[in-house]
């Protein structure tokens, strides 16, 4: 059966969130390391990201590195930042192919400058395509971001640059790392946990919460699809009365 088939193409979210987790217990399963997670979690980022391009989602976001998990031992992190490094690298010639828009959020600068230097690259040189955009959050945290807005409103307030009393929710939003997407329609987190985990707090604040005990390593395209589905056949209210809606 084609997934796809069942899905209305006038009504798709325009930005899906992943938080991509799974990868070490999925690893632990087959008695391998929790890199060799990690390492097997390229196809369903492919598959995720061909599945959206397919029915024209806008922008995809990836979570692919949060703040918190500078705190994971030494050597897993250093394979994930080569991982990265790597991947990167090796989707590049695809991401052209596929009109794939690379973008990052996150505290980027405190990425190893390597990665910060191939990320830079790909961003640069996938400037013009228009299919999809895809953001990996990276070194990303929803308060870090947080602060990190605040900070910046705050200087131009104190600069005279901007005014108090002018502040409301395009002032937050314009300065925050996703400034340049759409809110959240539909977050998707795979293995089975059911939290936040620090990512686009703010943006979420009216998103679809879809969760699936899928292990990222083995979300496929059919599983994206199960999730916009199911994000289709919910009634976003926004605060509104149901029959409002149907007025
Ligand atoms: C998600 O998988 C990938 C990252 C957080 C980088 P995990 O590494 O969190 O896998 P689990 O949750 O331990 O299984
Ligand atoms: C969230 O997953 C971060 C990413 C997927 C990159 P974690 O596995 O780090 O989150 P917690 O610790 O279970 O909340
Ligand atoms: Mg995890």
């Amino acid at each position: 059966m084609d997934k796809k088939l069942h899905i209305d193409l006038q009504r798709v979210p325009k930005h899906v969130a992943i938080i991509m987790d799974g990868n070490g217990r999925w690893a632990k399963g087959k008695g391998m390391s929790r890199v060799f997670g990690h390492r097997n979690a390229l196809t369903a980022v492919r598959e995720s990201v061909k599945a959206a391009s397919q029915i024209n989602i806008e922008a995809i976001t990836l979570y692919a590195f949060s703040t918190e998990n500078w705190n994971r031992p030494k050597l897993e992190v250093d394979a994930l930042m080569r991982l990265l490094i790597n991947s990167l690298k090796k989707e590049l010639p695809d991401f052209q192919k596929n009109g794939v828009k690379v973008n990052a959020i996150g505290d980027i600068e405190s990425l190893p400058k390597k990665a910060q230097n191939v990320l830079n690259d790909v961003i640069f040189q996938t400037k013009a395509n228009t299919e999809i955009t895809l953001s990996f959050a990276l070194s990303y945290g929803s308060r870090e971001e947080i602060v990190n807005a605040i900070k910046k409103i705050s200087k131009k307030v104190v600069n005279k640059e901007l005014d108090l009393e002018k502040i409301d929710e395009n002032t937050i939003n314009n300065h925050l790392y996703t400034f340049n997407l759409p809110n959240v329609d539909l977050m998707i987190r795979t293995s089975g946990e059911q939290r936040i985990s620090n990512f686009l707090l703010w943006q979420m604040a009216y998103a679809e919460l879809y969760f699936t005990d899928i292990l990222w390593p083995d979300f496929r395209q059919e599983h994206f699809y199960d999730a916009v589905i199911e994000y289709q056949n919910r009634e976003r209210r926004f605060g509104k009365t149901s029959e409002q809606l149907t007025e």
